[in-house]
């Protein structure tokens, strides 16, 4: 939705409830970071909200204000943690299970993160077959697991004294699906929970509880659980922001670094093979096929939406692009992600680029979480709701209105954040033409 330049903007004030559907490895890598950065046992590296800064007007004036004091952002000290699993475990238990962050780093928080406990999940074997949850709601229908999901957010909410409240998902990849008749509208999605349509995930389940509870929601992961027309008309009905698809860390986070790269040198593509290992349970997910086939498409799109074969097809046309997710569990969350990369160059002269990537994946995500947990609120407060484009940033699969490309340039995508951030407030874009230096 089009928001009008320095429109106002509600104040943070009072507590942010983050919701997290799924409370793994990024989850509770998030929220062990969150409580060291507020107890100043650590710094939040990776994080814009925390750390960036963004210019305004001309280059002389010399104005570079931090993100958190230029837009009234939730402050760290009044975040409140909650969430769902299908595991019992708290969060210190969760986290000690994921193997991220050392022990020491964890007993540094154990007092708080053991006095986080998820509520019983919603959770349908078929959509996540690798995985055998026992902390799982039962209900006569869909819609009934909605309302008791509901419920469960008022709940937190009293319980908390909670002024508002956001959700990231951070859930397990579920198979690949297609939308379908009943995510066309929502009357035939409200009308699906109540016979218990088999194409509903309860990922979409949480998200529409959320949304129906006026709660912005943001998809970490590749599954559609907010990416339909029904989901969007009830946003727009509650005016409540969405934004997903599936983190950008890791290999993804270095493909939209590097294409771009080779697009602004006019330099060709032959072939993008990308090949990783990973032991967490993430990984364990992903070794079920049909778990990688929504993760697969969510990383395959990246590549030919930044180099446009239709407009370079001297360059780019029919380039191959290979992507493989190997569970190997020595390997723990501790990924490793091979590159091999054909290039060509003048004269159609060949070359290889070959990147190792010793990652961490919830390192990486953690951050993302905390961001998207801030803006979206910002978003809220500031009366956008629907699709939040300008958070395409942080995904692999960005959200778009139908017909519209997503764009996938990281560095496009962080401009286009930045002034967003300047219009909110009233501030001029930065366009980057520089002609009054010389006038
Ligand atoms: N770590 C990254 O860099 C990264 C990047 C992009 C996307 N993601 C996605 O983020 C998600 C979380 O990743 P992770 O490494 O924390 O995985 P994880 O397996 O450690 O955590 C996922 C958690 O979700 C729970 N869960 C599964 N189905 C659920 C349901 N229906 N309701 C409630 N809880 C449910 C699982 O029990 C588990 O605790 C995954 O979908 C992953 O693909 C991660």
């Amino acid at each position: 939705m089009s928001i009008k330049k320095g429109t106002d903007i509600r104040p943070a004030t009072g507590k942010l409830g983050v919701l997290l559907p799924g409370m793994g490895a990024v989850a509770t890598t998030f929220i062990a970071g969150v409580e060291a950065v507020r107890r100043g046992h650590a710094k939040p590296i990776g994080s814009l909200t925390q750390l960036g800064t963004l210019r305004l007007g001309k280059r002389t004036e010399n104005r570079a204000p931090k993100v958190s004091e230029f837009v009234p952002l939730a402050k760290l000290d009044d975040l409140c943690f909650g969430g769902w699993d299908i595991f019992e475990d708290n969060a210190y238990d969760a986290a000690k299970h994921a193997g991220v962050l050392t022990k020491e780093d964890l007993d540094r928080e154990r007092g708080f993160l053991e006095s986080i406990r998820p509520m019983a999940g919603v959770f349908e074997p078929s959509y996540v077959k690798k995985l055998n949850g026992t902390h799982i709601k039962s209900g006569k229908s869909k819609l009934d697991l909605a309302e008791q999901l509901i419920a469960d957010i008022a709940d937190f909410k009293k319980k908390n004294g909670l002024d508002r409240c956001v959700a990231v998902w951070c859930g397990s990849t579920e198979v690949y699906k297609q939308p379908t008749e009943v995510h066309s509208t929502l009357a035939k999605f409200e009308k699906g929970l109540a016979t218990s349509d088999e194409d509903i995930a309860p990922s979409a389940i949480y998200a529409y509880a959320c949304v129906k509870s006026g709660v912005p929601y943001a998809n970490g992961a590749p599954n559609l659980s907010v990416d339909f027309p029904a989901l969007q008309e009830l946003a727009r009905d509650r005016q409540v922001p969405l934004c997903g698809k599936d983190f950008k860390t890791g290999q993804t986070l270095m493909k939209t670094i590097l294409a771009p790269g080779f697009k602004a040198r006019y330099l060709g593509l032959e072939g993008w093979y990308s090949t990783n290992i990973l032991g967490n349970r993430d990984g364990e997910v992903l070794d079920d096929p049909e778990s990688f086939k929504s993760k697969e498409v969510s990383k395959l799109g990246v590549l030919e939406h930044i180099l446009q074969p239709h407009l370079y097809p001297d360059l780019y046309k029919d380039f191959c692009h290979v992507v493989r997710i190997n569970y190997y569990p020595p390997r723990g969350d501790n990924k490793e992600g091979w590159d091999n990369i054909d290039i060509f160059g003048w004269l159609g002269y060949k070359m290889q680029i070959k990147i190792d990537f010793l990652c961490r994946d919830s390192i990486l995500a953690a951050p993302i979480v905390l961001d998207l947990a801030l803006f979206m609120d910002l978003a809220q407060r500031t009366g956008m709701h629907g699709i939040q484009e300008w958070l395409s940033f942080y995904f692999k699969s960005p959200m778009t209105p139908a017909g519209l490309y997503p764009e996938h340039d990281l560095f496009i995508q962080l401009m286009k954040l930045k002034n967003t951030l300047r219009h909110l407030r009233g501030e001029e874009l930065i366009t980057h033409l520089g002609t009054e230096y010389y006038d």
